[in-house]
């Protein structure tokens, strides 16, 4: 039966089989060093989640491990690239990175992903696409003033300045996460501390050896 039969109840395409593939999750598990899952970086824009994701998926993949990092601004470009961000087209793009994301872990990888998700029911929604502990949460937590400091792309002067709508923290919503497996506070650590606290918490929790070394 397709897994997708209780996230998607009305698809388009009625006459279409799913098929079971010879090769299993499990097989492909174990072809690994580690465990699968999705580290779910969320936060505003500038906050940080690209670059920490970035660390992280060097630092894992220098453990050995099959990684791959999926980065907001990237995929725009490709296959979410008609989308824009009104409120709907946000939760589409989170929809279709959590059918993408799923797919990686699928086949055994650790995948990053670095969207600003600004809303809780779509990062749980894609929480419950996954299997248990498959999905870790990690917020990435820079104040606006920071972000906006940093400011990378000038992307919030031209949001002050009315020449961007919506943008997320000025005048389309970030709703904090509650409860997520990492906190990050990237005004108060480094980049590579960051990235550190969460190789460190995959050792802990058994998704990658404990002894491994960075
Ligand atoms: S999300 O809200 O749908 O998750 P996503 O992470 O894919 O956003 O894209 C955010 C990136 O798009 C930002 O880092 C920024 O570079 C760019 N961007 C352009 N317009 C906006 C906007 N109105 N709000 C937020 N980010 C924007």
């Amino acid at each position: 039966m397709s897994p997708y039969k209780t996230v998607i109840n009305e698809a388009k395409s009625t006459d279409v089989v799913w098929h079971l593939a010879s090769v299993t999750h499990e097989q492909r598990v174990m072809a690994q060093g580690h465990l699968p899952a999705v580290i779910w970086f969320t936060g505003l824009s500038g906050s940080g989640k690209s670059t920490i994701a970035n660390a992280v998926d060097n630092m894992l993949y220098d453990l050995g491990c099959t990684t791959y990092l999926l980065d907001g601004d990237n995929v725009r470009h490709g296959l979410n690239g008609d989308l824009g961000f009104s409120d709907a087209d946000r939760v589409e793009n989170i929809r279709r990175i959590g059918e993408v994301a799923k797919l990686f872990v699928d086949a055994g990888l650790l995948v990053s992903t670095a969207f600003i998700s600004p809303f809780l029911a779509d990062r749980e929604m894609v929480r419950n696409q996954l299997g248990f502990g498959q999905f870790i949460e990690v917020f990435i937590d820079t104040p606006i003033e920071v972000c906006e400091q940093r400011d990378p792309k000038g992307l919030y002067q031209k949001a002050r300045a009315g020449e961007i709508r919506n943008f997320t923290g000025i005048d389309s919503s970030y709703e904090v996460p509650l409860t997520p497996e990492i906190h990050v506070e990237t005004d108060k650590m480094s980049v590579n501390a960051c990235a550190e606290k969460i190789v460190n918490y995959l050792k802990t929790k058994g998704y990658i050896e404990a002894t491994a070394d960075q």
